[in-house]
């Protein structure tokens, strides 16, 4: 980033308060912050109540760094907190989901009561098939109603989830299953993505060459066509789920039980099982519903835009919303499927008031123009947020005034897969927010910014973002790996959670996030980690050796640059190697995921180290970034660099 660019960034004296309507109808009163932070174990016992307890927790916290039991005493079924309460309470008709499809004109409405059926249904499939409590279960599916439904009827049985983004290749999807061990597959036959049909059964197939363990698979029709098909393994949503009993009786399960995993990249090759479980999860992703978005169950359509593959999919499309009782959105589409207008379509037609969405996303929109936004009545929207990366002032004001009509307030929402919900973030009625901000932490939640040995900076100062006290939504550990866990999060900085995020105190003491400060990216919102995509380079035959650094990028916030260099004979270092470098990019979408293809990869004969042989990333983020090399003098041939640099601008100006 440039010094012109940081500084706009870190404008600081813009702000909005919060408009005297907006202020007596929210949800969040200022006395809220000095409630919860009195005696925050005392308020999140209180936030309990929003669920339905078959035995209320006499316990709230119990606390053996870094290992935290919330609720520890009480016993609770996930499914019927997000559903059958709903219906209980004569809601039945209330729309849960209005279903969008990725195609024009196909939708579908489904109420809390529809809801009920599907999840008892599939819960009694479920059953058929042999699932039960404490079973993980790998669910592989596009953005479809019976997405949410298998991840409820898992709930529902006590067994895990563990949903994998459907944009992850094969050999994802086969080490994800792998290393929890999951035995069930739950899928589709393909999704749609602008219309046109994209199979998803083929890498399911693929993965289950490398893992004998899964006994079957519950496969969706969405797309129609031929499938291959395992016989006694493979089996068809539609015949087995649709002739079920229409009623499931639950069982109660204790608040510690684990109800999901969901995988995101570290700093290593392999991506950690985060897990969480059910009572401080959801007590937590409700609470946070309940003021960050200032939800009126009574009124309010809302609409976070982001997939079920990804922890905001879970905690803000499924079970946030759903303990809420609220009637939301889900789109299956990309934002241009059938016209780059169609997000604005949506809110027109669905007078969606509450839109949540990714940084990345709000640039793409925005670059498309203001026109799209002012040709359709976006007057119902009366709040907007933004979540999984930092977001630029430039797009925030975007989103303000083109989409919110300079009305509706943002909350920019810092918070990641370990931590479950929402935890730094303005509270709409309360806040003065200021653009590009995620300015305090939630009720309840203590954060800090510290220096390198600890200690907590000054206003006006920079550091690292730590968490200072458990936290219930908290991940309680890494699948199968607590020493990992403990060594990941917990020994940077003793009895403090490190999130691997640097952060600023303005002069007011409001909160700045600025990105990882580790060897994690951030790709349009997407986590990975610069040594798995480093290892799926080096996986290729004819790689030697391979350097991954995340450089800016205006609309993607990150993109991955790739140092490579090859195993040449001496024949081979002769002949054009410009086909490799698409080979390579192919590779890795196929070893991860299209997501992970570098934007750029350099073929060089040597990569810059130091003596020890550790190669240099910092160098070679300057590189990418066309900034001026810092101090050289450790490598063992500070040559190399340059001749680097060197080969990146023959190719960035042999691109333009
Ligand atoms: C980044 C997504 C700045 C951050 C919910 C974090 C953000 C990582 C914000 C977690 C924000 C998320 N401002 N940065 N509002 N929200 N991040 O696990 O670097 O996919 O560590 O969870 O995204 O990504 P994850």
């Amino acid at each position: 980033m440039t010094e012109a660019k940081l500084e706009a960034w870190l404008d600081e004296k813009r702000a909005f308060a919060p408009s005297a309507a907006f202020v007596a109808t929210a949800n969040a009163k200022p006395s809220l912050y000095d409630e919860a932070n009195a005696d925050p174990v005392a308020w999140w016992r209180k936030q309990a109540e929003r669920l339905t307890w078959e035995k209320e927790p006499t316990s709230t916290l119990e606390w053996d760094l870094p290992f935290a039991k919330w609720y520890g005493d009480g016993t609770l079924n996930a499914s019927v907190n997000c559903v059958d309460r709903h219906v209980a309470a004569g809601n039945g008709d209330k729309v849960a989901y209005h279903w969008v499809a990725d195609i024009e004109g196909e939708s579908r409405t489904i109420t809390y009561a529809q809801l009920l059926k599907m999840v008892c249904q599939t819960t009694n499939a479920l059953v058929e098939l042999g699932v039960k409590k404490g079973d993980r279960v790998a669910i592989y599916m596009p953005m479809i109603p019976e997405a949410v439904v298998a991840m409820l009827a898992i709930a529902r049985l006590g067994a895990i989830h563990s949903v994998v983004f459907a944009g992850f290749s094969a050999d994802a999807l086969s080490s994800r299953i792998l290393d929890s061990d999951c035995q069930y597959v739950i899928t589709a036959d393909g999704a749609f993505r602008r219309g046109a049909p994209s199979p998803l059964k083929p890498a399911v197939d693929e993965a289950l060459q490398s893992c004998p363990n899964v006994k079957a698979v519950l496969v969706v029709r969405r797309t129609g066509g031929d499938v291959h098909w395992v016989e006694g393994r493979d089996h068809w949503w539609h015949e087995e789920v649709e002739r079920q009993s229409e009623s499931h009786t639950p069982e109660f399960f204790p608040a510690e039980q684990t109800l999901l995993i969901m995988y995101t990249s570290g700093t290593t090759a392999k991506p950690k099982g985060i897990f969480h479980t059910t009572g401080g999860y959801l007590t937590q992703c409700a609470t946070t519903y309940h003021y960050i978005f200032d939800v009126k169950p009574s009124s309010d359509v809302l609409w976070t835009a982001a997939d079920i593959g990804w922890i905001t999919g879970h905690s803000y499309i499924v079970y946030g919303p759903l303990v809420n009782g609220v009637t939301q959105i889900m789109y299956e589409g990309l934002p241009d499927s059938g016209g780059r207008d169609r997000w604005w379509r949506i809110v027109e037609e669905f007078k969606a008031t509450v839109l949540y969405t990714a940084p990345t996303t709000i640039r793409t929109l925005m670059k498309w123009g203001d026109e799209l936004p002012k040709g359709r009545d976006l007057s119902s929207l009366r709040l907007l947020g933004t979540v999984g990366e930092p977001i630029n002032p430039e797009a925030w004001m975007w989103y303000r005034e083109h989409v919110g009509g300079n009305r509706c307030p943002i909350v920019d929402t810092w918070w990641q897969t370990e931590t479950g919900s929402i935890m730094i973030t303005p509270l709409p009625g309360i806040t003065t927010t200021k653009p590009g901000a995620a300015m305090t932490p939630f009720p309840g939640i203590s954060a800090d910014v510290v220096d390198n040995e600890g200690n907590s900076v000054g206003n006006g100062e920079g550091g690292y973002l730590v968490i200072t006290a458990p936290w219930p939504a908290m991940t309680r550990g890494i699948y199968g790996d607590p020493e990992r866990f403990k060594a990941t999060y917990w020994e940077r900085f003793p009895g403090k959670y490190f999130a691997g995020d640097g952060a600023k105190r303005d002069e007011d003491g409001d909160l700045w996030l600025l990105g990882r400060i580790d060897d994690v990216m951030n790709i349009s919102g997407h986590r990975l980690s610069t040594t798995e995509v480093e290892h799926a380079l080096v996986g290729h035959p004819s790689v030697a050796e391979a350097a991954v650094v995340g450089a800016s990028d205006d609309t993607t916030g990150q993109a991955i640059v790739a140092f490579v260099t090859l195993k040449l004979s001496a024949e081979d270092a002769t002949k054009d190697q410009s086909g490799v470098i698409e080979e390579l990019r192919q590779h890795v979408a196929k070893v991860i995921s299209p997501i992970a293809k570098p934007r750029q990869i350099i073929l060089t004969p040597d990569l810059p180290k130091t003596r020890s042989g550790k190669i240099m990333r910092r160098l070679l983020r300057d590189v990418a970034e066309n900034r001026s090399l810092g101090d050289v003098t450790t490598l063992t041939d500070p040559t190399v660099v340059n001749m680097i640099a060197g080969l990146m601008q023959t190719e960035n100006s042999s691109e333009e």
